[in-house]
């Protein structure tokens, strides 16, 4: 099975990062396949809403009218047999590049349910925060509800704070050994 990471953390070696890492290993040494994408090292830019009545072309087309990184990514989630997704918790909420990444999927998986429905793609959402530590459960509420609109089944939820990161790395691993079968996952 193919378990894709979509972070919203700029720091590949950063607290997110290793959180992440540690959920992948797990399911890797149950022979999951894991490829990782950092999305802030791409050009995403935020849905423009481009026509007069705001729903946009994304309506009418089942695709993005702005030419940028957007579409490669999206593609890669919809191959994927599990897409973990991943972030700083930033104000008691998901990253602006994760924000904004999934504001333009769900616009196109909301409206476009029968082309681009994820038929209920297993998800899993993991938010850290790393700074006074606070903010996870409502970053996970948020993360649920966005990827909820378009059409994933958010199968767990992982809240880390910097103080105990380090406490949690173990039960990460064992959670990603989960995630590698866990009930619903497209082969
Ligand atoms: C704009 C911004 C807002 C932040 N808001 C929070 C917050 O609400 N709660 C918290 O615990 N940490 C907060 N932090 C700290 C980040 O969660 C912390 O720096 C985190 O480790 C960054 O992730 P990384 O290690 O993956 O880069 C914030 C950091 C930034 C830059």
């Amino acid at each position: 099975m193919k378990i894709l990471l979509v972070s919203g953390s700029r720091n590949r070696e950063g607290q997110t990062a290793r959180a992440a890492r540690a959920l992948l290993s797990g399911a890797e040494s149950e022979g999951a396949e894991t490829e990782e994408i950092f999305l802030p090292e791409y050009r995403i830019k935020r849905c423009r809403q481009c026509n007069e009545d705001g729903w946009g072309l994304c309506a009418e087309e089942a695709r993005c009218i702005i030419k940028d990184d957007f579409a490669m990514i999206f593609e890669k989630v919809k191959q994927a047999g599990l897409v973990v997704f991943a972030t700083p918790v930033y104000l008691w909420e998901m990253s602006e590049s994760l924000w904004c990444f999934c504001t333009r999927m769900r616009r196109i998986c909301f409206q476009w349910k029968k082309y681009y429905d994820m038929k209920k793609k297993p998800a899993a959402v993991l938010a850290v925060a790393g700074g006074g530590g606070t903010g996870t459960i409502r970053t996970l509420f948020q993360m649920e509800q966005t990827l909820d609109f378009s059409g994933f089944d958010v199968v767990d939820y992982y809240p880390v704070k910097r103080l105990n990161l380090e406490a949690k790395l173990p039960r990460l691993v064992l959670a990603g050994k989960w995630l590698a079968s866990a009930p619903g996952t497209i082969e």
